[in-house]
């Protein structure tokens, strides 16, 4: 059940200043990673790592919210609050629908959440074993939850970063399988039931970025060209492209025991700043969709929102895609967004040199999606302003194949010094036409080019929507695509 009645949400938690209002946020106060994301008849379960008791970092409770559709959220009451084992850091959520943890009753199958206790007298007192894996599952589909008595189910071997457990059924061999991050590398665990455990290996300690500690990682098989192949997420804070955190991702093989890398290079499944400690929801089938925390631990307890902090990313599906340079992951929008369009307004295709003016003088004071497409290889930068002389600008430089997001003047910079800055992605695709989609909100900006190839999540805080939309290129172009959709409000 909501919290509030529909009416009541919207006034209250629905118009303020920067509230997002196309990307799920808590109604008041804290919000971090996104957890326990499960499907189950119908229902998409958003968990969310969540203080109810202030607008920072705080202890940790889940907040619960589902969806139909991946884009509106109904706010549910906190599903999971600290006990005596600690405070409930983030994981994930699995239908056990052979009841192999035999936590069913009466022919009701469970679904089982499996998260980390996290106790702070055990950390205060420098010990090095107090993060521990404990489950906790429901039998109402997702409404409550109990937490199990034989809690934890995997306790910490003296590994101070011991966290973050992401559970899914690996069907070849009839098992659970975990992957936790544990300090500077993976681990993997299988167990029969969920309840008991044992480690199969260990990954990553020579590999990838190690600017920080791995966290929330998540493990799925996607199929290319009929094989199968196993994406690893790691999500790393600090070390991330573009500074503070960010999430990193192999793809390779897993054989129920061991996960063996394609690659060696590291990649990131996002460049932008603000799309950390994402997972995908289990229980979906084929479809892998992702949801991350459209911030960054770097000024995540800063930004200038007020009676609540933090939002997620719009849903995101993940794919396969292989060019002469490998294999590499590509994200789109969830297809679902479409039900938030209205009708879409054409622009102008020719782009002139030099300051061009804004294209469309009615003013967009909502989220909209914005579509572009080049006809040749070449730089342009789509610029979104306001009428208070806030700018955002995102753009693609020839010269060094990049796309970048430049945030300095697009609002409220003064939280932190880190904040102002232009942020850079590699070109991946081999592409000789640019397309980019951006879907704009009235606090972020997401960018998924070339097809989602290269993707950048970046959040902003201007003092007005940034309605005014102006394209402009060093050499004259004419664009194959300018064209922008309003978006309705999710709330
Ligand atoms: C990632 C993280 C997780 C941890 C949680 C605590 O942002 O640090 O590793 O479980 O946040 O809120």
């Amino acid at each position: 059940m909501p919290l509030l009645g529909c009416a009541q949400q919207q006034s209250q938690a629905g118009t303020e200043k920067h509230r997002p209002q196309i990307h799920f946020t808590p109604e008041t106060k804290w919000m971090n990673d996104p957890n326990g994301m499960v499907y189950y008849k119908g229902i998409y379960h958003l968990f969310y790592q969540y203080f109810p008791g202030g607008i920072k970092w705080g202890p940790m409770h889940w907040g619960h919210a589902t969806s139909k559709d991946l884009v509106h959220w109904d706010r549910l009451p906190v599903a999971l609050y600290p006990d005596s084992l600690g405070l409930i850091f983030s994981g994930s959520a699995v239908v056990d629908s052979l009841n192999t943890s035999g936590l069913g009753r009466d022919g009701k199958i469970p679904l089982v959440a499996i998260f980390t206790h996290h106790d702070m007298k055990g950390e205060e007192e420098k010990r090095s074993d107090f993060q521990n894996q404990s489950l906790a599952y429901s039998l109402d589909e997702g409404k409550t939850w109990t937490k199990y008595t034989g809690n934890p189910v995997l306790k910490n071997p003296g590994i101070t970063d011991f966290r973050d457990p992401k559970v899914s059924w690996y069907p070849e061999q009839k098992k659970w399988v975990m992957t936790l991050a544990t300090k500077n590398r993976i681990t993997f665990y299988s167990s029969p039931d969920l309840k008991s455990w044992k480690k199969e290996s260990e990954f990553g300690e020579q590999l990838g970025a190690h600017g920080g500690v791995w966290e929330c990682p998540d493990l799925f098989p996607l199929t290319l060209n009929g094989e199968k192949y196993y994406v690893l997420l790691i999500s790393i804070n600090p070390g991330a492209p573009n500074g503070g955190s960010g999430t990193q991702y192999f793809i390779g093989d897993f054989d129920g025991n061991k996960f063996t890398p394609l690659q060696s290079e590291t990649r990131w499944i996002d460049y932008g700043t603000d799309n950390y400690a994402g997972i995908t929801w289990s229980n979906t089938g084929s479809r892998k969709v992702f949801i991350g925390w459209m911030n960054n631990w770097t000024y995540a307890n800063q930004v200038p929102t007020e009676s609540w902090r933090g939002a997620t990313t719009i849903a995101r599906e993940f794919k396969l895609f292989s060019d002469k340079n490998g294999i590499s992951l590509r994200t789109e929008p969830v297809e679902e967004l479409a039900t938030l369009a209205r009708a879409t307004v054409n622009l102008p295709k020719a782009v002139g040199t030099g300051e061009s003016k804004p294209l469309n003088t009615t003013s967009l004071s909502g989220p909209y999606k914005l579509k572009l497409q080049t006809s040749s290889l070449a730089s342009f930068s789509v610029v979104l302003s306001n009428a208070a002389k806030g700018k955002l600008v995102v753009g693609y430089d020839k010269a060094s194949n990049r796309f970048y997001i430049d945030r300095r003047e697009a609002g409220n910079n003064a939280f932190n010094k880190e904040f102002a800055k232009i942020h850079y992605a590699p070109r991946i695709s081999s592409g000789k036409t640019i397309s980019l989609t951006l879907f704009v909100d009235v606090a972020s900006v997401e960018l998924f080019a070339d097809n989602g190839l290269s993707v950048m999540t970046d959040v902003f805080f201007p003092e007005q929507p940034l309605g005014l939309i102006s394209v402009q290129a060093p050499a004259a172009l004419t664009l194959k695509e300018l064209s922008y959709t309003p978006l309705k409000s999710i709330w």
